[in-house]
Formats: structure tokens, C-alpha cells, sequence
């Protein structure tokens, strides 16, 4: 029937754990990944910043004030100064419906935590965060996958900077990339657009809230790959499938699922 074949389709749009669960747990928190896991998100989002001391880390702005009680720049601090702080207690305060007493104190983990935590055959969507701020953190994130074996065929690397995408690929153009997009306006994107991105990447990640059918059929009948983010509401999630998206980024991806079920 038709709806036998809608969802057997709907099994292969990703469903991204944004931050991990990170409307139920603090974001980029193991605990927020586990949820993640636990909530059968198909993919675990980490975005990476480098401390001082050039360690990868997974936090989503370049300071530490809005998600640990620390305050000022990554870059300014190192890896056991960051160990110190509480990286879950803003969300209790935050979000007192979800507050959970053992969120607080949860630590700032290391991607060398994440892949020792989830091993090589869990699948990470990891964004370079502030590339122009990091030198060398595309060479430190491709260190630590081929460390720890991480497999290439599930693995995905996003960033807003093509410049990160295409020294990814330059490093090892056996990473899938996908390029993330922030518009600002309704957005469009015509062929030169998408055959500069189909250089380095096998995707696009744009902002959901500014796309329309038109884009994502665009992107799709051009064979690339599109992951909007961040989509946190059903009717929502439901209407970017009609569009025929290949996946997305979302905080509950336990929502994701139901839809995808049909319920
Ligand atoms: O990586 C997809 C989405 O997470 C991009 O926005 O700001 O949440 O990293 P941001
Ligand atoms: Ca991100």
C-alpha cells in the first residue's frame, strides 16, 4: 500500500541527536549522547571546540559561560581547568521540567571520551566549530578517528566553514562531508551553489526555518544528501518529510521516531 511504502522510506531519513537528547539532558553531556543512543537517534551530534592545551572537546559555543558555571574562552583554558567544572547544573536551572539531580556535576567530556564511551561503530555527525579559531583541528579530529578506528563509511563531518570541508577532504577524502548553511532570509540555492559543495561534500545541512519544497527537492534531485536542523516539533519534522529530507538534527529524537512511525 502507500503508506507501507512511505514508511519503509521513512527507515532511511536520519534521525540526528542534536547535542544528544539534548532536550531531556544536558547537551553534549555523555548522559545527553546515551539518551540519544537510548532513544534510537541514528546519529550522535558533537560540536567541537579545542582548549588551550589542544584537546578536542565537545561544547557548542567558543566560552564556557552559557553551559558550565566557568566562565570565558575554550581557547584560554585548559583541558584539566575545563575538567573542573559543572557542565550540567545550567540545565536544572534552565529547564526545572526536565531537571534531573544527577545532571548536576556532569563533566565537559573529551572526544577521546566519546569515542572510548560509544566505540567505533557508533555513528558520530561531528561539526568543526570555529575552525579560523583552532588551527589545526581538523588534523586533531582525523588523529583521534583513525586512533580509534572509527568507521569512515558511517562517519559524518559537517561545518559552516567550507574551508574546514575542503582541508577535511584535502586530509582524507574518505570522510563524507556536509556542509552546513545559516539563511538569514528564505532560501534558494541554484546549480553553481550545489556543484560547489559537490567538490568536497555529500551534503548540505541548512537552517530548517527558512527552506522551502522548492529547496529541498533542489538539493535532493541533485543527489546530495540534506539534514536540516533543528527541528524539535512534529508538525514540523512531518512537513520536512512530505519535502522529502534525508534526515535531520533534532533535541528530541524520540519525537523523530514517532513520526517516522507514523504515530
Ligand atoms: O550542526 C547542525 C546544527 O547543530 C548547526 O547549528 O549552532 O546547533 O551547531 P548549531
Ligand atoms: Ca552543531
Amino acid at each position: 500500500s502507500l503508506s507501507a511504502g512511505a514508511s519503509s522510506h521513512n527507515k532511511d531519513i536520519l534521525n540526528v541527536a542534536h547535542r544528544g537528547a539534548s532536550g531531556y539532558a544536558p547537551e553534549h553531556t555523555i548522559t545527553s549522547y546515551k539518551m540519544g543512543e537510548q532513544m534510537h537517534g541514528d546519529y550522535i551530534e558533537i560540536d567541537l571546540q579545542m582548549t588551550k592545551d589542544g584537546q578536542l572537546i565537545a561544547m557548542h559555543d567558543e566560552t564556557l559561560d552559557r553551559t558550565t558555571n566557568g566562565t570565558g574562552q575554550v581557547k584560554d583554558h585548559t583541558l584539566a581547568e575545563i575538567k573542573q567544572l559543572d557542565a550540567g547544573s545550567w540545565f536544572n536551572e534552565k529547564y526545572p521540567q526536565m531537571a534531573k539531580p544527577e545532571y548536576a556535576g556532569l563533566k565537559v567530556p573529551t572526544l577521546d571520551e566519546v569515542f572510548k564511551t560509544f566505540g567505533k561503530n557508533a555513528n558520530y555527525y561531528i561539526e568543526t566549530k570555529s575552525p579560523e579559531v583552532y588551527p589545526g583541528m581538523e588534523e586533531a579530529l582525523l588523529e583521534k578517528v583513525n586512533k580509534y578506528d572509527i568507521d569512515k563509511e558511517t562517519l559524518l563531518v559537517q561545518s559552516f566553514s567550507p574551508a574546514s570541508l575542503i582541508k577535511m577532504h584535502d586530509l582524507d577524502s574518505s570522510v563524507k562531508l556536509v556542509q552546513l548553511m545559516e539563511y538569514t532570509s528564505p532560501a534558494a540555492i541554484n546549480d553553481a551553489d550545489i556543484n560547489a559543495v559537490k567538490q568536497y561534500a555529500m551534503g548540505i545541512g541548512p537552517n530548517s526555518d527558512m527552506i522551502d519544497k522548492e529547496y529541498v527537492q533542489k538539493v535532493v534531485n541533485s543527489g546530495l544528501e540534506i539534514h536540516p536542523y533543528t527541528v524539535n516539533e512534529k508538525e514540523e519534522m512531518q512537513k520536512l518529510i512530505d519535502w522529502g529530507v534525508t534526515g535531520m538534527f533534532t533535541n528530541f529524537p524520540d519525537r523523530l521516531n514517532e513520526v517516522l512511525k507514523g504515530k
